[in-house]
This record gives C-alpha cells, structure tokens and sequence, in this order.
C-alpha cells in the first residue's frame, strides 16, 4: 500500500489578510505539519488548486515559504483562483505536460495518480471561474487512460474542479462544463477510475454515472450545508481537512482528517457491560 496525502483550497492571502477571520497561512501550515508529523512514509504530496486566493505573485512566495524544507515530493495544481502563469513562474515544484497545461502522472503499482488543469484558457479570463477542458488536455488524458487500461491499473484522477453537479446551484454553475465530453472520455477508456476533487470546500462522496468520487475539505474555510443555494461565496469556520489517499491492491481508499479536531494520542474505548 502506498499513501499520498492531499490539500486543496489553500486560499493563501498576502501577509495579515485573513478570510473570515481565518489565516490561510497558519491554516495550511498546521495542516502539512499535521499531515507529515501522522503519515511521514506518504509517497507524496497534491496541492490541488486554489493555492492563491487572487492569485497575487506574494501569496505563491507565502505557499514556497511552508514547502521549502519539505523532502516529500510536492505536485501542484491549479484552481480558479490561481494565476498558471504566475504559479509555474513563482513555484520551483511546477510541472507541466508538452502542450504547457499543469498535469501529471505518476503510477504507484496498480494505480496511476493523474492530476488534470482544468483552468479556463488560455488567455485566461479572471472572470471564468468554472472549468473547462480542451481538445489537448482530453487528447492528453486519453493517453494517459490508454497506458493505464494496458497496464492494468486503476486511476486516482485529481481535478480541482468536480466535472459534475453536487447540488449546490451557485457552485454547479462553476463546475468543469466539459462534463459531457469527459464521462465519454473516462466511459470509453474501460479503466476503473475515482474522482478527487476540490473547488466546493466540503467533504462529498458519490456516484457521478457509475465513477465513484470524493471530494475534500479546504484547509482554510468551508462551504456550509446550504444545499439550492445560488450564493458562490458563503463561508464557514467548520473544521478544516486534508485527505490521506490509500493506493491498494483492491483499489483506492480516501480519508478526509479534520486536523484541529485529532488528538495526538490514541484512546481505546471500552465497552461497559450489559447488567
Ligand atoms: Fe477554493
Ligand atoms: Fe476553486
């Protein structure tokens, strides 16, 4: 088994600003530490999107700044609120494919970990905050599934944004819209694929047409349970999360962990006997 741990919806923000009265530098920071102090062995690290809350050159430096002495490899993705350009020039850790969009592969035995770019553009338009997908990246990603189905591998497919409706109005109209294309892409591949996803900022599971999903909390702030609200921009002090990923023989298994809520020893509860 191997292990990968994921954060999304960093939101970080220049120094003192905060996002309802939380700082997203202090949020991400307790978190990675949380993250490698518990599951030191983890194979590697997904940042998946929204590192940047405006995408400002200074808050890519600030997400460097809490990276730069970790030894564990680091990928990193990109959100809506992220600046491609501005991240692939700030961040060391970037890579990108052959057509200049940030994705990656990388294959852990029977499961090969795809993370998708699924940012409008280019030219970007800072007032696109849904996700699209091009003729380049699906013919990417087609490929990709291609060598998994030779391989016989399942896929942990990453995507900041979910390429399906979660019931919340405001944030479906902001979904990735190539929905359509893609579950023919993933359909037509015959490979066993699980969606992990960013974006909402709340913990969802599902069946999106018969691929299961998960989706993982923000580390900074939450969406709340208002589910037909059309509002893109409620946000909650619910705890926050970051998931640990098992790649398995059997599959692929996602854990979310409320990290201010685990305590750093474990108790057994005991059972009190029925009179
Ligand atoms: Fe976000
Ligand atoms: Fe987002």
């Amino acid at each position: 088994m191997q292990k990968l741990l994921a954060f999304t919806d960093i939101h970080m923000k220049s120094e003192g600003q905060k996002i309802i009265g939380l700082d997203p530098f202090a949020q991400f920071e307790r978190a990675l530490a949380h993250g490698l102090r518990h599951h030191p062995e983890a194979e590697r690290i997904i940042l998946m999107g929204d590192l940047a809350d405006t995408g400002a050159p200074e808050e890519y430096d600030r997400v460097q700044e809490i990276l730069q002495d970790i030894e564990t490899p680091v990928t990193l993705m990109a959100g809506n609120h992220d600046v491609r350009d501005t991240l692939v020039q700030k961040m060391p850790q970037a890579v990108c494919d052959a057509a200049g969009f940030l994705q990656t592969s990388h294959s852990y035995g029977t499961v090969r970990v795809l993370t998708l770019d699924t940012l409008f553009g280019p030219p970007a338009v800072s007032y696109a905050h849904f996700g699209a997908y091009c003729d380049q990246r699906f013919a990417w990603l087609t490929e990709q599934l291609s060598e998994a189905k030779q391989a016989g591998q399942w896929v942990a497919l990453f995507s900041h944004h979910p390429p399906f409706r979660v019931g919340f109005k405001g944030m479906d109209q902001i979904r990735m819209r190539d929905d359509a294309r893609m579950l023919k892409v993933l359909k037509g591949s015959g490979v066993s694929v699980h969606l992990i996803c960013g974006h909402i900022h709340r913990t969802i599971s599902g069946n999106w047409d018969g691929f299961g999903f998960s989706m993982l909390k923000s580390t900074c702030h939450q969406m709340p349970l208002a589910i037909d609200t059309t509002e893109m921009t409620l946000g909650t002090t619910e705890p926050a999360a970051y998931g640990v990923i098992l790649l398995t023989d059997d599959g692929i298994i996602v854990h979310s962990e409320d990290f201010d809520l685990v305590q750093e020893t474990l108790n057994t509860h005991t059972e009190t006997p029925v009179a």
